[in-house]
């Protein structure tokens, strides 16, 4: 395994590349641009390689209430990507972790995201909880929306 290390970074073009490739491939860039993104509030997590500077994790935390308005007092999880060799070792678990962390540090008490049914898992072992039936995501299947209180 790499050794690697855990940031939060300014949003950049290596976030929006990776994010692109692993969940959007051959859609357009724009569709994981979000509209939070640059906002001074967003916090933009990543995994890389020490060695090579690789990103091989993103995962942002958005002040976003569950309509997508910006607020203060809740977060929405957007853009989790692990890029393909390094799925399954961690990293993804390790963004979430620290998401956690710096929203029980900011004083945020709700945390929000559409996941993918797929990885439902992945938050449930977080604490997440399903809310509400399964919904289409065009070009990227079934979701559902995921809460965890704090
Ligand atoms: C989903 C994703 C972010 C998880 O990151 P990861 O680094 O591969 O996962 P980790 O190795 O940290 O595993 C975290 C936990 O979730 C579970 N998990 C990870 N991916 C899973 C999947 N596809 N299905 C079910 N469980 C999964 C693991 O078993 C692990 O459990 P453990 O903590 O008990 O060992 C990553 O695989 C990914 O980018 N997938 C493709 C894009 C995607 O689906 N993003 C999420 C959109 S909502």
């Amino acid at each position: 395994m790499p050794e690697v290390i855990l940031s939060e970074i300014e949003f950049n073009s290596s976030i929006l590349e990776l994010r692109h490739r692993i969940l959007h491939p051959g859609g357009p860039e724009s569709r994981v641009l979000y509209e939070t993104d640059k906002l001074k509030s967003a916090i933009h997590l990543i995994v890389e390689d020490k060695q090579s500077k690789e990103v091989l994790a993103c995962g942002s935390l958005l002040p976003e209430d569950d309509d997508g308005r910006i607020c203060t007092d809740k977060n929405r999880i957007r853009g989790m990507a692990v890029a393909l060799s390094a799925q399954g070792q961690g990293f993804g678990n390790n963004i979430l972790d620290k998401m956690i962390e710096l929203t029980k540090e900011n004083g945020i008490g709700y945390t929000w995201c559409n996941a993918r049914e797929a990885v439902l898992p992945f938050y449930e072992k977080r604490g997440f909880k399903v809310v509400g039936n399964v919904f289409d995501v065009p070009g990227s299947g079934p979701h559902f929306k995921m809460i965890k209180i704090y």
